[in-house]
């Protein structure tokens, strides 16, 4: 530490009550006695500047901070951008799902924490059994306190399925003696119409998971049973060397395709009843269409510091990568008065790997999927 005058020749005197036997710093030795320790050194809180606070055993925080509630430490591990983090069953998970493609709560309150602020409005227009609701409720136990989240969600199922998991949860969060999570506001029907009722600039994160590109049912189901047929062994405890048959023809592999922690089940595409029009055949192109009109109404939705936060799995299909995270942030980009920020990969480290292609080309296992960050553009 530079001696930087009155101020720092101070700094200097306390760090070095905290020396070890060689005459470096003893950090641990500073924490037990409860100075603030920042990055290796004794905070002297008289000195720091007036938009910064000592928040105790989190490091300082900057008031100017417009972007989330973390302090310089919390967001130094926040910008990482790879979340490589299991998130075992947990929330009702066996409830939930019967969805197939729902999101890991934990996983969407710390997306939340990145992404806005105490008290702020998350908005979830493809919300499922509520991940994202969910998310921003535990964030008030779990995390920097508690958001409001509005979900829309056209399949009646799932949003009985998020009210029955929200109420089994508190009644177990009550028989332990947590807190209750609060209620958050599900809303039933299509997000094209439900869009209308919220004003402009009134939301300061859109986090969601958009539904997959719907390609033909019929070719679809038949893919899946080559699949199975093709007896593809798995990684399993004891079964390294298991079956490996003829792999050539798996046709479609998502991230999302396997069971696994929570979130690793089945893309939505495979298991919801679609409505009847959208289980034909979808090209990409209109798919990545669709989700561009939607995102450019929703943008009018979206403070201009806010943010939106699209989860989207890439995918193997017919020999070929679809890069449908690079696809669909292009399209949101050209539509939309949004700029892509950032593309954080979430890493799942406990999912099962398969023997794809083996040994004939080489298949991705697919263990991650992106994140899509996209920031207003200045009006
Ligand atoms: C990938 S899932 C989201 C899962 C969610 N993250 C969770 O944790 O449960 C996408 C959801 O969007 C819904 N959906 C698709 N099109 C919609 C629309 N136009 N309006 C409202 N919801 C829609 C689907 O029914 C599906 O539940």
């Amino acid at each position: 530490m530079a001696d930087d005058g009155d101020g720092g020749g101070d700094r200097h005197r306390q760090s070095r009550l905290f020396t070890d036997d060689d005459g470096g710093f003893d950090a641990e030795r500073a924490k037990a006695e409860s100075l603030p320790v920042e990055d290796g050194e004794v905070i002297d809180t008289d000195e720091l500047a007036d938009h910064q606070r000592y928040l105790e055993g989190r490091g300082i925080y900057d008031e100017r901070n417009r972007v989330n509630d973390l302090t310089g430490k919390e967001w130094k591990y926040a910008t990482k951008s790879v979340i490589a983090e299991g998130y075992p069953p947990a929330l009702q998970h066996d409830l939930r799902s019967e969805h197939g493609g729902q999101k890991p709560p934990r996983l969407c309150a710390e997306l939340i924490d990145r992404f806005s602020k105490t008290g702020d409005t998350v908005l979830d227009p493809f919300a499922g059994v509520g991940g994202t609701l969910l998310g921003a409720s535990l964030c008030e136990h779990e995390g920097t306190g508690l958001r409001e989240a509005i979900g829309f969600e056209r399949t009646r199922r799932w949003v009985e399925i998020y009210e029955t998991v929200h109420k089994r949860e508190n009644e177990d969060r009550r028989e332990r003696g947590d807190p209750p999570l609060a209620d958050q506001d599900m809303r039933h029907g299509d997000c094209a119409d439900l869009i209308e009722d919220v004003p402009d600039d009134s939301v300061d994160l859109l986090l969601t998971d958009v539904p997959y590109w719907n390609m033909d049912e019929l070719e679809q189901t038949r893919n899946e049973r080559a699949t199975r047929e093709s007896k593809l062994g798995s990684f399993d405890a004891g079964e390294e060397n298991g079956p490996v048959g003829n792999v050539e023809d798996e046709s479609e592999i998502g991230a999302d395709s396997d069971a696994g922690s929570d979130g690793g089940e089945p893309s939505a595409a495979k298991t919801e009843p679609e409505p009847e029009s959208e289980t034909e055949t979808q090209s990409k192109a209109d798919w990545l269409e669709g989700m561009a009109t939607k995102f450019d109404r929703f943008t009018d939705a979206v403070a201009p510091d806010g943010h939106l936060v699209v989860f989207i799995g890439d995918m193997y299909r017919e020999q070929s990568y679809e890069f449908l995270s690079a696809d669909l942030a292009r399209a949101i980009e050209s539509a939309a008065p949004v700029t892509l920020a950032a593309n954080l990969i979430w890493y799942d480290p406990t999912k099962d790997l398969h023997v794809y292609g083996y040994p004939f080309s080489f298949v991705p296992s697919m263990v991650h999927q992106n994140v899509l960050v996209f920031r207003p553009d200045d009006e």
